[in-house]
């Protein structure tokens, strides 16, 4: 069948499984647990718009839920490890709620050894989907409630059938927007390309006319998501660029802040470096993953570009925009890394000057070539990740501490964690601003002073 038959067949019939539920099921409350990165938390908003539709209503409280949905992270074996425990408690509050359905997906689903783990050790779970058909969640939810034991489908590759599948946005003002699925870069290292399938790119109209949709319903800022958004493009069959794809959001009308995760460093083209200088929606803000600065560990990684070639990226980014935000995300202890490779990463690091890094002790994930290699042993990974964040956050201070006198926009989130007259959000620069505010700010880009600042976030007054 091809691939817009199967779209059509399957949103056809998902109506009726969606009614199904909608007028049969009576205990209707729904707990979605996301684990994992933003691609993750935007198929959980697309969870919920499809529970919503069947008429579930989103509650809080493990114990308030009669469907539990887990939406699971295979990055780290920490971030596997976490599931399992969740999903061991999730067990014992069944075997007193026989009543209760739960639902595991996402990437870890993706994986066969993940998979059968879950199935044979948790037999209490009912239904078992991935990360390329969250379409199919009422028909397993219906298979479910008619007596299938476990209700299961899994879809190796993205094939559209999210197309035109909405989605329930945790922030109305603050919206993420997949442009591509999957990865084709296979980073030794990384698990990501075997748990979301290959390349795709969705068309630029479908893009923009979400887009135009959730500007129209109050959406101020967009981040679109892909895990090489540099690549977009590629698998369209008529030439089309990441950088096209930006003027042309750039253009849409009521739409105030673009963002963009992530870029790989090997194929920043120009065309998006000067973007950063043409494009006034695009925030001033790049996240361009490093992960380590030794050429011949980014080589072992499959990174496709030296150290050099990373410092020359950022220098021409610099000479274009010079008060760009950067954010990196970094790995310590990959296999065979020496005690000269991670010098090349501080050394690498005190020169970009990042203002804000994502660290992360690398984990060995099974099937994988880094798997295979020379492993470091734990305790030098540990001293090495304490000796990195020693390097990063004075960076970090300093360059929020620079800021201090200055003016940003702050586009607000929420209300502050610390104090209940404070609220919080971003600036361009992805940097948390608390200022005194109330919910009328919520929503809103304000103009704040900055009057304070540490590594981690900055304080300000509103002005005007
Ligand atoms: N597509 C994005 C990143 C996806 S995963 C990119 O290419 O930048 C997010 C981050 O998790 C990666 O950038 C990497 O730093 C980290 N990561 C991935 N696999 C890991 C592993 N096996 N151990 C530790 N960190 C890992
Ligand atoms: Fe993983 Fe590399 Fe793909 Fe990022 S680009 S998701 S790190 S394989
Ligand atoms: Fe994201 Fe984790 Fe999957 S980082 S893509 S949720 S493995």
């Amino acid at each position: 069948m091809e691939n817009s038959d199967l779209i059509k067949d399957l949103k056809d019939n998902v109506n009726e499984y969606m009614a199904f539920i909608k007028e049969n099921i009576d205990k209707k409350n729904a707990l979605v647990i996301t684990h994992g990165c933003q691609m993750n938390e935007h198929d959980s908003e697309k969870i919920i718009w499809l529970l919503e539709k069947m008429g579930y209503t989103m509650v809080d409280e493990i114990d308030n839920a009669d469907f539990i949905v887990v939406n699971t992270c295979s990055v780290r074996h920490s971030a596997e490890d976490k599931v399992y425990g969740q999903l061991g408690n999730l067990k014992n509050i069944k075997n007193k709620r026989k009543d209760l359905k739960i639902a595991v997906c996402g990437c870890m689903m993706q994986r066969e050894e993940s998979r059968n783990y879950v199935i044979e050790k948790f037999p209490n779970v009912d239904i078992i989907f991935g990360t390329n058909n969250i379409w199919k969640l009422p028909e397993l939810l219906y298979s479910s409630y008619n007596g299938k034991k476990l209700a299961i489908d899994i879809e190796e590759n993205p094939i559209g059938l999210d197309e035109g599948l909405g989605a329930t946005r945790a922030y109305g003002f603050k919206s993420y927007v997949n442009i591509m699925y999957g990865c084709n870069n296979f980073c030794t290292y990384c698990i990501v390309p075997y748990t979301r399938g290959r390349e795709t790119s969705r068309n630029p109209k479908d893009i923009i006319k979400e887009i135009e949709d959730l500007v129209s319903h109050g959406t101020k800022e967009v981040t679109l998501l892909g895990q090489n958004v540099n690549s977009y493009g590629k698998t369209l069959d008529f030439d089309y660029s990441f950088a096209n794809l930006l003027e042309d959001i750039n253009e849409i009308e009521g739409l105030e802040r673009i963002r963009f995760m992530t870029s790989h460093p090997k194929d920043i083209s120009d065309e998006l470096i000067m973007a950063f200088k043409n494009l006034d929606k695009l925030c001033n803000f790049l996240h361009l993953p490093v992960q380590a600065g030794s050429t011949d560990v980014l080589k072992k990684m499959n990174r496709k570009y030296s150290k050099e070639d990373y410092l020359n990226t950022i220098e021409k980014i610099k000479s274009i925009n010079p008060d760009i935000a950067l954010s990196t995300d970094i790995m310590v202890g990959f296999p065979g890394e020496t005690e000269e490779d991670f010098e090349d990463t501080l050394d690498l690091c005190r020169k970009v000057e990042y203002d804000t890094s994502f660290t992360f002790i690398y984990s060995v994930r099974e099937n994988t070539p880094a798997a295979k290699m020379e492993q470091v042993p734990d305790k030098v990974k540990h001293e090495r990740f304490e000796r990195l964040l020693d390097v990063l956050y004075p960076i970090q201070e300093k360059k929020n501490k620079a800021l201090i006198g200055q003016n940003v926009t702050v586009l607000v989130e929420d209300f502050s964690k610390k104090r209940d007259d404070y609220v919080t959000g971003r600036t361009e620069g992805f940097k948390l601003v608390n200022f005194k505010g109330d919910e009328s700010d919520i929503g809103k880009i304000v103009d704040v002073k900055i009057t304070d600042a540490n590594s981690f976030s900055l304080e300000g007054e509103k002005l005007g």
